[in-house]
């Protein structure tokens, strides 16, 4: 099948790219790098073997999006393309509610304009809120703790509202716990802009040296350790799951809403001490206040996903650890330290839209405030590079 992959040049995109490929599906990236480098394409192209057709894109900008995808046939898209920071959100509301929310109306007009009618969507755990109970099930109530969490959650009733208008419309809602680890070749994985916001990459920054100390959120919880308990998923399971989601989609023409985790509870420093096993790095931990909004205790149950998509986490804590450190041992500096040039995108009137190998956010540059997309400058543009290169390049 031919793929549009929205967001596909981000951490979980990415993973699902060379899955997909694997499985000889042919993948189209759109992204608009504003989380992401563009030299994840060319190590994705190391991986899979062959070009990877990508598009720079904001999916806001609706002519641009409708003229890709009037251009060629898609069976299917899947959609990974949000802003994801929880604290962010909360400082800017509105960006989150632009970005994605409006992204994913322009999808999915694009899609209903241009007869695509087979969507898989990265939701999140977020969407319970505050759980009373777990593991939890899919039929939990859902509510929202945050604006990120918000927009998930209306993404998902759009997305909802738009099967039960257009029958002939499938969507898989994915609802993800914690995604970590990284492809076992260590050519791509999590690469957090400024200080990261999950608990693995953090990790591993501290086991390179970036950063000086973990701090734990809280070690007062009822939990065995009184550090709060995750549900950590292995990106490769994860990314195999989407495969499975669209056959469910192609093969039993329903739509679905399904989590995706391992079942399992994992304490922050039951997470910390494999680390440290695996690594053989010691992590300084320093225990500080909860986070408002965290909760003690968080997994899955994963029975629905197992009972429908045959769909079940195969890799463990251990090597989610291992993973991790590898990709992240081989670029203390994320992708800044990938052996590979950053791609040109060339513009579809001809001009060059952009060689930067950077225009990713950093820490002292804030996103603008919302408002109109970008202008088109990357629009209808594919992404083009050598496929090897010679030496480490300065920055993203
Ligand atoms: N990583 C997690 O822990 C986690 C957990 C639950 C759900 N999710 C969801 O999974 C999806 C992928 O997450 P990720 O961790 O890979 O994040 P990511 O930031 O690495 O990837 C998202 C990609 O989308 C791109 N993007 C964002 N807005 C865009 C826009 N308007 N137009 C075009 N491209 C755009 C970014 O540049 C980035 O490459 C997101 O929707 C996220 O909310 C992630």
């Amino acid at each position: 099948m031919r793929i549009l992959v929205c967001g596909g040049a981000g951490y979980i995109g990415s993973h699902a790219c060379v899955v997909l490929a694997g499985l000889g599906h042919r993948v189209v990236v759109v992204d608009n790098f504003v989380n992401s480098s563009p030299r994840t394409l060319p190590c994705l192209q190391r991986i899979i073997g062959a070009p990877v057709e990508a598009h720079r894109l904001d999916l806001r900008d609706r002519d641009g999006l409708r003229a890709l995808l009037a251009g060629s046939r898609f069976d299917a898209v899947m959609h990974f393309a949000a802003l994801k920071a929880v604290g962010e959100s909360c400082a800017q509301p509105l960006d989150y509610f632009d970005n994605n929310i409006g992204g994913t109306i322009a999808l999915l007009q694009a899609m209903q304009d241009t007869g695509v009618r087979r969507l898989v969507f990265s939701s999140s755990a977020t969407v319970y809120g505050e759980p009373e109970q777990v593991p939890v099930r899919e039929d939990a109530p859902l509510s929202a703790t945050n604006p990120y969490g918000r927009t998930k959650l209306v993404m998902e009733q759009m997305i909802g509202d738009l099967c039960r208008a257009d029958p002939a419309f499938r969507a898989a809602s994915l609802r993800y716990f914690n995604p970590v680890g990284a492809h076992p070749s260590g050519l791509i994985g999590e690469d957090p802009c400024g200080v990261p916001n999950n608990l693995m990459p953090y990790l591993c920054q501290v086991a390179a040296g970036r950063r000086e100390r973990l701090r734990v959120f809280g070690g007062d919880y009822p939990t065995a350790d009184g550090t709060g308990v995750r549900d950590y998923l292995h990106v490769m399971d994860l990314a195999r799951a989407h495969a499975d989601a669209l056959d469910y989609l192609v093969r039993r023409e329903r739509n679905l809403v399904v989590n995706l985790g391992t079942g399992r509870g994992t304490s922050v420093l039951e997470l910390v001490r494999a680390f440290e096993r695996v690594s053989g790095r010691r992590i300084p931990c320093e225990i500080v206040a909860r986070r408002p909004g965290d909760v003690a205790t968080l997994y899955a149950d994963p029975a629905r996903a197992r009972r429908l998509l045959g769909w079940r986490a195969r890799l463990g804590v251990p090597r989610m650890c291992r993973d991790a450190w590898h990709w992240q041992s081989l670029h203390p500096r994320g992708y800044a330290d990938a052996d590979v040039d950053a791609p040109a995108f060339v513009a579809g009137a001809g001009q060059v839209a952009s060689g930067s190998a950077r225009n990713k956010r950093v820490d002292a540059t804030p996103r603008p405030p919302a408002g109109p997309p970008p202008p088109s400058v990357g629009v209808r543009t594919v992404a083009q590079w050598s496929s090897t290169t010679t030496s480490p390049r300065p920055g993203r």
